[in-house]
């Protein structure tokens, strides 16, 4: 069974072919990166005339590097959301034309349950065998920070548990906003990676935030549910506040001036401009971040006694991130998954895999279903 899958939810506009859930037959992704990179963030107009210009070809690029035709393709599946309202509808309509043109089921598909499923898909990809479940799943990504506890029953029926969330930023937003504060480019995560290593992680300290393990009441006959919450606006005010406390606006304002012409600015154009307080204050910032997303999972995932743990979505392509969760992980003994670097930001191959499933259990949308800019995943 072929799906092509097509993800416009934010600021990248992809399809992918896979075949039967596990087997990748392409995975193409334009970027606007550098359409938003002067803002500092992504721009909701802009991004869903980007998606415009950039859906006929890349999901002809899709089919042809799949080697297999349009009429070929059994199902396709679209994100419903959550994500911005007008890029969304340009994934959602794109594909309901083809679906109507060509006779063949569509599938609404939920972004998070997509970068769970990036991990699912590649695991089978590569070792043939299936995930241990139950599992919890970090999903970490510049508009979520979610913790799920995944499960199925039988072959098609997935089920994800919100167990946590951001009560503020999320980690990848935090990541956004101390980038732009401090005149980096856009997306702050990479480059806060690339530069972090040249500065001391241990030389400012951060708060920690202090939100522990609660229960919380989840409807009106009193039951209640354990759950692990972040918080990142504390990590974020306490840069704020260095900068202030350290008077750095303007040697920022100087950097913004100096790197304002560079249209894709690469971690050697920052460094000249950078001096070893602001380099700890990157890397001090990034480890933070790490340390409270690793012990908050870990500790979720010891007290849920699951199986495995996966960490997904943009933020899980941090090389820090992932060298403390696997150390941590061996620590505890659980069995941790990642999906590859490629598969960890948006892609459409995570859409047609957790599209799999529903196509099996003939779950498909109507054409008149919508997108959900606020969608949300499981219970
Ligand atoms: O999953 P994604 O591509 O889009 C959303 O669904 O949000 O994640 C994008 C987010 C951005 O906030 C970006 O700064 C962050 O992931 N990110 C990273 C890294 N690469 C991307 N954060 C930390 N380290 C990275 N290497
Ligand atoms: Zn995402």
């Amino acid at each position: 069974m072929l799906i092509l899958g097509i993800e416009s939810s934010c600021d990248e506009t992809a399809a992918a072919v896979v075949r039967d859930g596990q087997q990748l037959l392409s995975n193409v992704v334009s970027s606007q990166i550098t359409t938003h990179m002067p803002y500092g963030g992504v721009v909701p107009e802009l991004a869903s005339r980007e998606h415009l210009r950039a859906i006929v070809p890349v999901v002809r690029e899709a089919v042809t590097c799949a080697q297999v035709s349009l009429e070929q393709v059994d199902a396709f599946a679209v994100t419903q959301g959550p994500g911005l309202a007008g890029s969304l509808l340009v994934g959602i309509t794109y594909a309901k034309a083809l679906s109507f043109a060509l006779s063949k089921p569509l599938i609404a598909v939920n972004h998070l349950e997509g970068h769970i499923h990036a991990v699912l898909l590649e695991h089978r990809q590569s070792t043939n065998a299936e995930i241990a479940l139950p599992a919890l799943a970090l999903v970490v990504s510049g508009g979520h920070t979610h913790l799920y506890l995944v499960n199925r029953s039988g072959t098609t029926q997935w089920s994800y548990q919100n167990v946590g969330h951001t009560l503020d930023d999320a980690a990848g937003e935090a990541f956004d906003k101390v980038a732009k504060l401090l005149a980096l480019s856009y997306p702050g995560g990479p480059i806060i990676e690339a530069l972090a290593k040249y500065g001391n992680p241990h030389s400012i300290s951060m708060p920690r935030s202090q939100i522990k393990a609660h229960e919380k009441r989840r409807n009106d006959v009193g039951d209640s549910q354990r759950r692990y919450d972040f918080s990142f606006s504390g990590i974020k005010t306490a840069v704020l506040r260095f900068v202030e406390t350290n008077e750095m606006r303007s040697s920022i304002e100087t950097r913004r001036h100096a790197l304002a012409e560079r249209s894709n600015p690469q971690p050697e154009d920052f460094l000249p401009q950078l001096d070893s307080l602001t380099l700890d204050l990157i890397a001090s910032f990034q480890e933070a971040v790490v340390k409270d997303l690793v012990s908050k999972t870990l500790r979720a995932a010891e007290s849920l006694e699951v199986e495995s743990l996966i960490v997904s979505g943009g933020v899980a392509s941090n090389r820090r991130l992932r060298s403390e969760f696997l150390k941590q992980a061996e620590m505890e003994g659980i069995k941790i998954f990642f999906p590859s670097r490629g598969l960890s930001t948006d892609n459409a191959a995570m859409i047609a895999a957790a599209a799999y499933p529903k196509l099996l259990a003939r779950d498909f949308a109507t054409e008149y279903f919508c997108a959900e800019a606020s969608l949300a995943l499981g219970a």
